[in-house]
């Protein structure tokens, strides 16, 4: 079975659509290792509830990325874990290179957007503060830039006229929720079809 790690900050729903989607057995893929930047994040104690392996690793004094030395570490516990892929489900912070070099083309995303619409943060008020109709999620593959790497899938939401950017942000959730594993699966069985797999078992 491949194998992936999971990177978040927050509150995990993300981890628990992918964890709910192994436990049915329709990923094909199984989560074995998440690691948190937020020392109390809740995707921690979801990891704790699902049995699956919890991590936090000190980030560092920077806001948006992680030192080397913390990446680093990062990068060492997935190697551990013998991941085949990432996966990031809410990380508040920019990959560099210890990680993008690690896992080349083996990092994916979820965004809160149509991208290449609204990249950035709480792109769901970005969205709403551009009277835009529609809204949705993107699962992309994680490059260097900001939001910027090859879209591996996208799913639309209306933006509803009385809308509130906390409204609009929960119909987005609940359609990342479908998305994510859908996506996953099918990343997962692009890297068995080709081979690609480090650690398959
Ligand atoms: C999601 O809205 C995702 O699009 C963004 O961060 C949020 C994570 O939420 N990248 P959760 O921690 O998975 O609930």
């Amino acid at each position: 079975m491949i194998r992936f790690g999971v990177l978040g900050s927050g509150k995990g729903s993300n981890l628990r659509a992918l964890a709910e989607a192994f436990q049915s057995g329709i990923l094909g893929a199984k989560p074995v290792i998440v690691i948190s930047d937020v020392e109390h994040a809740g995707i921690l104690d979801l990891a704790r509830d699902f049995e699956i392996e919890g991590h936090f690793v000190s980030p560092g004094p920077f806001l948006t990325k992680m030192t080397p030395e913390a990446e680093g570490e990062v990068v060492r516990l997935l190697t551990e874990a013998k991941v085949d892929f990432i996966v990031l489900a809410g990380f508040m912070r920019v990959i560099k290179e210890p990680l993008l070099k690690a896992f080349p083309a083996r990092i994916v995303n979820i965004h809160p957007s149509l991208l290449p619409a609204f990249r950035g943060l709480e792109a769901w008020r970005q969205a709403i503060e551009a009277g835009v109709s529609e809204a949705g999620c993107t699962v992309h593959l994680v490059d260097s830039g900001v939001d910027t790497g090859k879209i591996l899938g996208q799913s639309h939401v209306p933006v509803l006229p009385d809308d509130t950017s906390e409204l609009l942000h929960a119909r987005i959730q609940m359609a990342e929720h479908e998305l994510y594993p859908r996506i996953v699966r099918e990343f997962a069985e692009q890297l068995h079809g080709e081979g690609k797999m480090k650690n398959e078992k």
